[in-house]
């Protein structure tokens, strides 16, 4: 009888185990699913990321791949995920599956937690994937959990890893500079490492964008191939790793840059990741942009699905040289023009040190009193009299060594001890780290908008990035720096969202080098770059529009650039539409002109900010650009057509719209035309049959193929 119950429990046991080492761990969204599975050995791999299988009991055949989030110093040879230092020093961690939960949301999404330890060492590290079911878009992270009694080192510590094995792949990164942003580059990955990183701290984005476009098997287009498009929710320091091994198997690491960051993580604390977002596309790179759209405006962007305002900026027209009574006219502009809003720039505040040039004055967010003795509350009433809202302008992470915050607390600068200082800009980075600095950061920005009733609207600067990095708060934890410094930057975010959770505020870095999708948590546009030159604009939006949905890029109708006012308007309209331009020096045309255009922008914004986008020529393969945004019904799209740099009698083809329904008729016509001017449509204001137009599409350029000339059609069902 003994005998017989061991063999029964021997029996459950394994059965047990059976049941634990067949257990599938399925993460899916409505086309897309990421298949783990626990091995024999306890550990958790990943068996499949693509198309979901139509029959879900296939996922039980798939077969093993490689672990899904590799500890380092055990026996695998490549980067791991995680490479951690024990309080004994040792520097390894075997990851073995404890448990598995899945809570669904009302927002739409699936969160699944994997929850894994260390069989030696009280480390535990659970893996979170959120899958948003409609948008196809799947964000994870991971918890590092330190059980030991003293202090670990995290010298390695990624949010995300992901196995793929396809027989080639593409890597599109997006890189740059200032003002010159966001440039596409695709290349395809060989064997070894492919690393895009970032170790600028502040500015972190200023070289290389946190996303990329991985494209498997083949290279993709806008609507074919197999495509991932990811991105890091980080506002600081972050790496993608790309390793191809002997037999081109690819792992994509992403995260945190551990670099100058080995992570000192104190007993009993958790450590948690941001969060790597991605979307998989088995039909091309629009469908990706789309996805990614969708999920911005729905559970990401700050009111990612509310209204913006289309604003005048000061800074190209006055740049520092301003007083009440020149900002007094420009209210009467915004006015005149028809824009929403008024936004004062940099160069309004410092008294003893006044900010009337980039060499003084920042961290002493009082207004000036030569400039505007009566202060901000009453520019607002004077802009609200006028007719017009008004926003204002701060950078509150930096100061100017010639101000009196510098001289009141120089120990909240980060600065190099026995080294000279470093300026920037004529400026240096606070010391966020430090939570007396972070609390100084958070109550000027409260104080200015709530001592402000009925400030609409701000602009968060920040123009350098980090060098001689180093915090006179954190002491012997310096390579906790970058990442405290993102930690307590979002700590202010979240305490000015919730005391002020509406308030329009634009993220800016010197144009557009600090942009990711943790930081639009808590803003609602961003600065995508200095450079308003549309030519450029065409090829740094395109780039944007990879991941990035209309209504956050803030674009701008400028006088940089030696084009006609119509192109720069028709290029600021695919994106979030502005002015930063001197009113009074339009000519009569040009002012009824941009009239004109905010109107018909207001008109049609429902579709640019909230339809669905389709990329159809790209200024990358062709001498101009094409794009369309569809309403979610499909009842109205409007298309933007630029020709850049075309030659005389350049051939170019019909252009075929997407998204329509080929069973709807629309009516296309061309709009946003200066006075008098001829359309390019040769049968403006035709009507057509969906299935035509996505089919035989239309003539764009018939007679009207000039560089640097654009058209905007408004195409209607009926
Ligand atoms: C850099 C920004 O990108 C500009 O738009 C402007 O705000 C300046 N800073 C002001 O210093």
């Amino acid at each position: 009888m003994k005998k017989y119950n061991i063999f029964i429990a021997l029996l459950l046991a394994c059965s047990g185990l059976q049941a634990q080492t067949n257990q599938r761990i399925v993460i899916e969204t409505n086309h897309t699913s990421l298949v783990l599975s626990v091995g024999k050995n306890g550990r958790v791999y990943q068996n499949y990321l693509s198309t979901k299988l139509a029959n879900a009991a296939d996922n039980n055949i798939l077969p093993q791949g490689k672990e899904a989030y590799i500890g380092g110093g055990m026996e695998d040879s490549f980067q791991p995920a995680i490479r951690i230092t024990h309080t004994d020093s040792n520097p390894s961690l075997e990851l073995l599956f404890v448990e598995q939960k899945t809570e669904q949301s009302t927002s739409g999404s699936t969160e699944t937690i994997v929850t894994l330890k260390d069989p030696k060492y009280p480390i535990t590290v659970k893996l979170h994937y959120q899958a948003y079911t409609k948008e196809d878009v799947i964000k994870s992270w991971t918890e590092i959990i330190n059980g030991e009694k003293g202090e670990i080192t995290l010298n390695d510590y990624a949010s995300s890893m992901l196995h793929f094995d396809a027989r080639e792949y593409w890597l599109t990164q997006y890189h740059g500079d200032w003002a010159a942003e966001m440039k596409m580059q695709e290349s395809k990955l060989t064997s070894g490492i492919k690393e895009i990183d970032s170790k600028l701290g502040t500015r972190a984005a200023m070289y290389q964008s946190p996303l990329f476009l991985l494209s498997l098997g083949k290279q993709s287009d806008e609507t074919s191939g197999e495509v991932i498009a990811g991105t890091l929710a980080w506002t600081g320091n972050f790496k993608f790793h790309f390793e191809t091994d002997q037999n081109n198997a690819l792992r994509v690491i992403s995260g945190i840059n551990p670099y100058a960051s080995a992570y000192k993580l104190a007993a009993g604390k958790t450590f948690t990741t941001p969060a790597f977002i991605f979307t998989y596309s088995a039909s091309g790179r629009g469908q990706a942009s789309r996805n990614l759209h969708s999920w911005a405006r729905n559970h990401d962007v700050m009111d990612g699905n509310k209204p913006r305002l289309v604003l005048l900026n000061n800074w190209e027209t006055t740049f520092f040289n301003f007083d009440e009574q020149k900002l007094s006219g420009l209210f009467d502009d915004a006015v005149n023009l028809g824009v929403d809003l008024f936004l004062l720039d940099d160069g309004w505040f410092g008294n003893k040190y006044p900010r009337s040039n980039d060499k003084a004055g920042l961290g002493d967010w009082q207004p000036t009193k030569t400039k505007l003795p009566n202060g901000i509350g009453n520019l607002i009433k004077q802009a609200e009299a006028k007719g017009t809202k008004f926003g204002i302008w701060i950078e509150p992470e930096m100061v100017n060594p010639k101000s009196e915050l510098y001289e009141k607390h120089p120990d909240w600068v980060l600065r190099l001890p026995n080294r000279a200082e470093n300026e920037q800009r004529n400026q240096m980075v606070l010391d966020l780290a430090n939570p007396a600095v972070a609390d100084f950061v958070y109550q000027t920005m409260d104080d200015l908008i709530s001592k402000n009733p009925g400030l609409g609207f701000i602009k968060w600067d920040c123009n350098r990035i980090m060098t001689n990095t180093w915090s006179p708060y954190l002491k012997d934890k310096q390579s906790n720096l970058y990442v405290d410094y993102v930690l307590n930057l979002y700590k202010v975010f979240t305490r000015l969202r919730a005391k002020h959770p509406h308030l329009p505020i634009m993220l800016c870095s010197g144009g557009g080098s600090r942009i990711d999708y943790e930081a639009l948590k808590y803003f609602t546009e961003f600065w995508a770059s200095d450079n308003t030159d549309p030519l450029e604009r065409v090829y740094m939006q395109w780039g944007y529009s990879n991941f990035y949905p209309a209504n956050v890029i803030a674009s701008h109708v400028t006088s940089w650039g030696k084009q006609p006012l119509k192109f720069r308007t028709d290029v600021a309209m695919m994106g979030k539409l502005g002015y930063d331009i001197d009113v009074k020096k339009m000519t009569p045309d040009e002012l009824t002109f941009s009239k004109l255009a905010i109107k018909n922008y207001k008109r049609l914004s429902n579709v640019i900010w909230y339809g669905d986008l389709y990329r159809l020529i790209s200024p990358y393969e062709e001498n101009r650009a094409v794009l369309m945004y569809v309403d979610s019904v499909k009842s109205k799209a409007v298309l933007f057509n630029y020709n850049l740099n075309i030659r005389e009698r350049e051939t170019v083809n019909r252009v075929k719209l997407a998204g329509l329904d080929a069973n709807k008729k629309y009516k296309v016509e061309e709009i946003n035309m200066m006075t008098g001017a001829k359309p390019i449509l040769p049968d403006n204001g035709r009507v057509y049959t969906g299935d035509f137009l996505m089919k035989v599409g239309l003539d764009l350029n018939s007679w009207h193929l000039k560089a640097l000339t654009s058209s905007i059609v408004e195409i209607t069902a009926q």
